[in-house]
């Protein structure tokens, strides 16, 4: 096989299949943002919409098309004549585009979807194929549901639309129904069926209904399919697309065991690329979603966080780093093991037989069961602080009142903290009503610092959920977790960036308290 006939194209449809799920449809402006972390992700084939669907969508097709650099642009069409006039309408002028057409080839979607023969289908794939020829040499056919059709009624379909002119035709597991090697066998029966399938690219569209999507593609891609068309983080219809990152990583790390193949991904934009799509569609990312999740890299029981530390490969396939992730968090739990403590407390420059560590983990396992988690400065308090200052709160807060409306009012809030044993108020105003809170809990706890992350998510469903507030905030170059949990989420802002201050206000006693051992006052 040649370098060539190694490379598997991804066909990105993110912002096709994968918008068509979104509860809200994406602005041009939004899909161009994300064609051009497509595009820098190095993916092949950008899918941009449904130009016929409506003509912010032929617009936005046409605007990903002079805006992305590398990738081929492509627009989806049905088999049908005016879907494949607005493909053209969107893309003309452009010098390298793609037009996709479709058409259902199942048992199922043939005769009570489409209420045809499967001649009838055959002869409209064969004309929307011819039609869309005459604008681009680039064009995709799709057999929709081939998953579910009968064998000899793909090999005929697939083999008049390459007689037309296709130069890729897409296998689509449309309703996710396949197991691997079942949609493995139909890619290796088309292979050495269809007489003319040389003249094409072989593709692959996988739902994952079952599961099976990424599993799905790559047992294709094994079978000779060298396009797999996918969305980041898996979005898409239902249970959403074969995920671009998993795809991306399994060729990167499994490519050998593939017959060598690769894909031209540059892996570490790959965290970048979800970030922004989970930003832009409002669809955050599981948190164990494979390769991006932010739990893909964490390490929390004591025998794996004991592996990880001797060596990486003991429970780790792939690094953080390789898709873009800075660095890897080793969860510190009631689960954490000695070894783990005392390599982050190396880590931070104290050398073991400088404190006593059975005592220093005793004490730090009923932190974990208090706190659930653990930070370096958390640890660094145990050493330093006495139990009294490690339990103390310096900011607490007393009351907390917001004023905000629509665009004509500016956010105004109120907010008393006690602080040691002291009481302050601030008032101030913000961008929000959050960034008003901030702004007067900034001033009165008197700290420098910026905010590096603020999440929000709900903790139980309906009436009764709470809503959690994570943020990071980096302090003189050192990051301070805080969380806050209310049934309101203004008060949870609040109380988590207060409970951040504490955190770095502890540390600037440890920091005092070091001062003092190295130079004694008289
Ligand atoms: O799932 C599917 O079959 C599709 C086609 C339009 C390719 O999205
Ligand atoms: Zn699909």
């Amino acid at each position: 096989m040649s370098e060539q006939d190694k490379r598997v194209l991804i066909f990105d449809t993110t912002l096709r299949d994968g918008e068509q799920a979104l509860q809200k449809s994406l602005t041009v402006k939004q899909k161009v943002q994300i064609a051009t972390i497509l595009d820098q992700l190095g993916v092949d084939v950008i899918e941009a919409g449904f130009p016929i669907s409506s003509p912010g969508d032929l617009q936005a097709v046409r605007e990903v098309a002079l805006n992305v650099k590398n990738a081929i642009c492509c627009g989806l069409a049905r088999a049908l004549i005016p879907d494949i006039d607005a493909c053209h309408e969107a893309l003309q002028g452009i010098e390298h585009y793609r037009i996709h057409t479709f058409i259902a080839t199942s048992d199922i979607h043939v005769k009570d979807k489409l209420r045809r023969s499967f001649d009838d289908i055959v002869q409209m794939a064969d004309t929307a194929v011819r039609h869309a020829r005459r604008y681009t040499d680039d064009v995709e056919f799709s057999c929709e549901d081939a998953g579910r059709t009968p064998i000899d009624n793909l090999c005929r379909m697939v083999e008049t639309a390459i007689a037309a002119g296709a130069t890729t035709v897409n296998i689509p597991d449309t309703v996710g129904y396949t197991l691997p090697y079942e949609f493995g066998n139909i890619i290796k029966t088309l292979f050495n069926r269809v007489p003319n399938i040389d003249q094409a690219r072989i593709s692959v569209h996988c739902h994952n209904d079952l599961g099976m999507a990424t599993a799905n593609s790559l047992s294709a891609v094994m079978e000779g399919a060298r396009q797999v068309e996918c969305c980041v983080n898996g979005l898409g219809e239902r249970a959403g697309n074969c995920s671009l990152e998993e795809v991306a990583m399994a060729i990167k790390l499994r490519g050998e065991y593939m017959g060598g193949v690769y894909t031209n991904i540059v892996n570490t934009n790959l965290a970048r690329a979800s970030q922004v799509v989970s930003g832009v569609c409002n669809e955050p990312v599981p948190s164990h979603k494979a390769v991006v999740g932010s739990n893909a890299f964490a390490h929390s029981s004591g025998i794996h966080q004991d592996g990880v530390l001797k060596n990486r490969s003991t429970y780790e396939i792939l690094t953080p780093e390789s898709v873009g992730f800075k660095n890897n968090t080793m969860h510190m739990t009631a689960r954490s093991g000695r070894h783990m403590i005392k390599a982050v407390l190396e880590g931070m420059g104290y050398q073991e037989g400088t404190y006593d560590l059975n005592d220093l983990y005793t004490r730090f396992l009923k932190l974990a069961d208090r706190k659930g988690q653990v930070f370096d400065y958390d640890l660094e308090a145990l050493l330093f602080l006495s139990h009294e200052q490690e339990e103390n709160s310096q900011f607490t807060l007393e009351n907390l009142s917001v004023m905000s409306g629509d665009k004509n009012l500016l956010p105004t809030a109120s907010v008393r903290l006690r602080i040691g044993k002291r009481t302050r108020t601030e008032s101030g105003t913000g961008n929000g009503p959050v960034d008003a809170v901030y702004n007067c809990i900034a001033r009165l706890c008197g700290l420098k610092f910026e905010l590096d992350h603020f999440s929000i998510e709900a903790k139980g469903s309906g009436m009764d959920a709470q809503g959690q507030v994570d943020v990071d905030l980096i302090h003189e170059g050192r990051t301070y977790h805080g969380k806050g949990l209310s049934t309101d989420i203004i008060e949870a802002s609040a109380l988590s960036l207060i409970s951040a201050c504490n955190a770095i206000y502890r540390a600037q006693l440890i920091a005092d308290e070091k001062a003092e051992e190295h130079h004694p006052q008289v």
